[in-house]
């Protein structure tokens, strides 16, 4: 989770020093303490333990009140429940692409949702869902005078819906309420939710960031105390680090072919509808074009068929796997309304039988091109 720079901070946050390589998306954005800690290296070093010692009580009273003539504090990072230097490196990297003020690395993307609400929604807190292109409706809700925030996701799963995060932050600043962007299946790379007036942003870091489903889920239990729910392992941050070093290349590549397929299966006869921003005939392509430079990898579409037609359909792929998640270098593929969707959310949601998610990997267009229209043929 990501939070937007006070205003006046100006500059870069205060130990990351940006890339300049351009694309490169704040990969190699690394600074201050954490560069100190983790010795310059070019491949991040993965910090371990828990404790760290002080050379004599002078060298803790340093740390704790400043010393020396000019009395600045020494840092540390003395216990793993305050901070890990491996984690704040990749703190730091996403603070620098996302242009925060400061990053909050947790286990997984859910863990970062809960720790937002439970931050700054008040006891006895409710939710009230409002659509998100009626902008009368939100205001309406706003007039009640009990907002503390607006959260929604931007691109949505799986639908592809845009936020003009824009048009909402001004709303919601006006009556007081926080704008909370969840950005996962646009990326960094695409969308900056701060720059557009949003509080805060989240990602599920392990998907487009971290390259998929590589990297584990992984919650240090034996920082357990206090905070210690928001603490993350080493281990996994310096994946995630990994991942991030091509952030850039998968993206642009995913963007590519998304358009590409999407374009593709709009003229096909089989398609009935196809969902995604950055297609003209998008009723959201007006607002991703302002607020994206691409739409990122994930597509959804319905065949013109029924549930066991869709079926037919993704069993005929040969080359995506069957699978949640998004983000990776293997395109993976998704019928909503089979995978884990209770009826009742999918009516909710508007998940119709025949609806398909595709989310692209890196593969050659050509091979997923040829692979899309022959299972077509099998509907
Ligand atoms: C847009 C979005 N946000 C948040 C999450 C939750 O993240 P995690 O699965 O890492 O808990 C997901 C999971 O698929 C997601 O797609």
């Amino acid at each position: 989770m990501t939070l937007r720079r006070r205003s006046g901070a100006g500059g870069t946050p205060p130990t990351t020093r940006s890339s300049s390589t351009p694309g490169s998306g704040g990969a190699r954005a690394i600074g201050g303490v954490a560069a100190e800690v983790t010795d310059y290296s070019i491949a991040t070093p993965i910090v371990t333990g828990t404790a760290r010692w002080f050379r004599d009580s002078a060298d803790l009273v340093a740390f704790r009140e400043g010393g020396g003539r000019r009395r600045r504090r020494r840092h540390s990072f003395e216990y793993a429940r305050y901070g890990n230097p491996t984690v704040e490196v990749l703190e730091d990297k996403i603070s620098a692409m996302e242009k925060a003020e400061a990053t909050i690395v947790t286990s997984s993307g859910m863990n970062a949702i809960v720790a937002t609400l439970l931050a700054v929604v008040p006891p006895g807190g409710h939710t009230t869902f409002v659509d998100l292109d009626d902008m009368e409706a939100l205001q309406s809700v706003l007039d009640q005078g009990n907002v503390t925030m607006f959260y929604a996701d931007s691109l949505t799963n799986p639908h592809l819906k845009c936020v003009d995060v824009r048009r909402v932050a001004e709303l919601c600043h006006q009556r007081g309420a926080l704008v909370c962007i969840d950005s996962t299946l646009a990326s960094p790379i695409n969308q900056k939710p701060l720059t557009l007036g949003a509080d805060v942003v989240l990602h599920s870091h392990h998907q487009v960031i971290g390259a998929g489903w590589e990297t584990p889920w992984v919650t240090d239990f034996t920082t357990g105390m206090g905070v210690g729910f928001l603490n993350w392992h080493p281990n996994a941050a310096y994946m995630i680090i990994r991942g991030l070093k091509t952030m850039a290349l998968r993206v642009e590549a995913q963007n590519r072919t998304a358009l590409r397929v999407a374009r593709l299966l709009e003229r096909h006869p089989k398609v009935e509808r196809v969902n995604y921003p950055w297609l003209e005939s998008s009723p959201w392509h007006g607002v991703a074009r302002k607020q994206m430079t691409g739409a990122g990898g994930v597509i959804s579409f319905e065949v013109a068929s029924d549930m066991r037609g869709a079926m037919r359909f993704v069993d005929a792929l040969e080359l995506p796997f069957i699978a949640t998640s998004l983000g990776g270098c293997e395109s993976l593929v998704q019928q909503p309304a089979i995978m884990g969707k209770s009826e009742a959310e999918k009516t909710e949601n508007g998940i119709k039988d025949n609806l398909v998610r595709f989310s692209f990997g890196i593969e050659k267009f050509e091979d997923l091109k040829d692979d899309i229209l022959q299972a077509l043929e099998k509907i």
